[in-house]
């Protein structure tokens, strides 16, 4: 279970991404004072990429100790890194290019590859020899941003997906029948081993899949997974995050959160 769990609520898309950009700032540079480094999971995604955009723009960027960030992407899509499509590439130019970082603290994910699933492979161990590990031997990123589709996809788990249940590996490679492509991504026993993961969703069309994530039935009549503890989890992959001992930012804005409980929001 997460220590502890915030879910803030901006009335408008820029509040939320400028909320969630002084979420990142301090959590970043409080592992930075705590650890003397901070391990940094990116996402994909125009949500995400509204708090890039905001942190690129802001006086923030400045503010954050990028000399001491290891970054890694928590999915990627099967495309060259200058794809248009591929998150690192719009990591890239949106907050890269705009922030004083030591590429040789950016790691790439190389779904391209054509043995994806060495690939992936590959990008754990890297992950191992760069992370911490928790008291569960697991790596421990200081920080995963996360966004949530409106199929209720997180990272590249998607509904159905084999990787949903993957208990032994961090990194998977997985074909994703509704985009018809592979992709690359963090599976939920390194996602959950997170100190901090920071959520951010945005936009009238999250509502429903919001609502579900964060005040839907854990254990729902259809479709969902069981677990090897026999409990059945949540259908919906975002629904499943829950950084264990760690905390569990969430962000919104009105129009993603209007159909919240009132005692579901933290006072802010
Ligand atoms: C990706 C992301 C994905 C994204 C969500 C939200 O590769 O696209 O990793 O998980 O964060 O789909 O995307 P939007 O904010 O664009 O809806």
């Amino acid at each position: 279970m997460a220590q502890s769990k915030r879910i803030v609520v901006e009335r408008t898309q820029a509040a939320a991404a400028a909320r969630a950009s002084e979420i990142f700032k301090s959590v970043v540079s409080d592992s930075v004072k705590r650890r003397g480094v901070c391990g940094l999971a990116l996402s994909g995604g125009t949500t995400p990429r509204s708090m890039y955009q905001h942190l690129a723009r802001s006086a923030i960027i400045d503010e954050v100790p990028w000399s001491k960030v290891e970054v890694f992407f928590g999915d990627e899509r099967d495309v060259p890194l200058d794809n248009v499509e591929s998150n690192y590439g719009m990591v890239q130019r949106v907050l890269l290019d705009n922030a004083p970082i030591d590429l040789s603290r950016v790691h790439p994910m190389r779904a391209d590859a054509e043995d994806i699933d060495a690939a992936a492979g590959e990008y754990e161990r890297t992950i191992r020899q760069i992370i911490p590990v928790g008291e569960n031997g697991v790596p421990r990123f200081d920080l995963i941003m996360l966004g949530a589709g409106g199929d209720g996809h997180t990272a590249s788990l998607f509904p159905g997906g084999k990787a949903l249940d993957e208990e032994e590996k961090l990194v998977v490679a997985c074909h994703v029948p509704v985009l018809g492509r592979r992709r690359m991504t963090f599976t939920f026993p390194l996602i959950n081993a997170s100190e901090n993961i920071l959520l951010l969703v945005t936009g009238d069309d999250k509502a429903d899949v919001v609502q579900r994530i964060l005040e839907g039935d854990a254990v729902p009549a259809h479709n969902g997974s069981v677990g090897t503890d026999g409990r059945r989890t949540a259908a919906l992959p975002a629904a499943r995050i829950d950084p264990e001992n760690g905390t569990f930012h969430v962000v919104l804005d009105a129009a993603a959160g209007k159909l919240l409980s009132k005692n579901t929001v933290s006072k802010s």
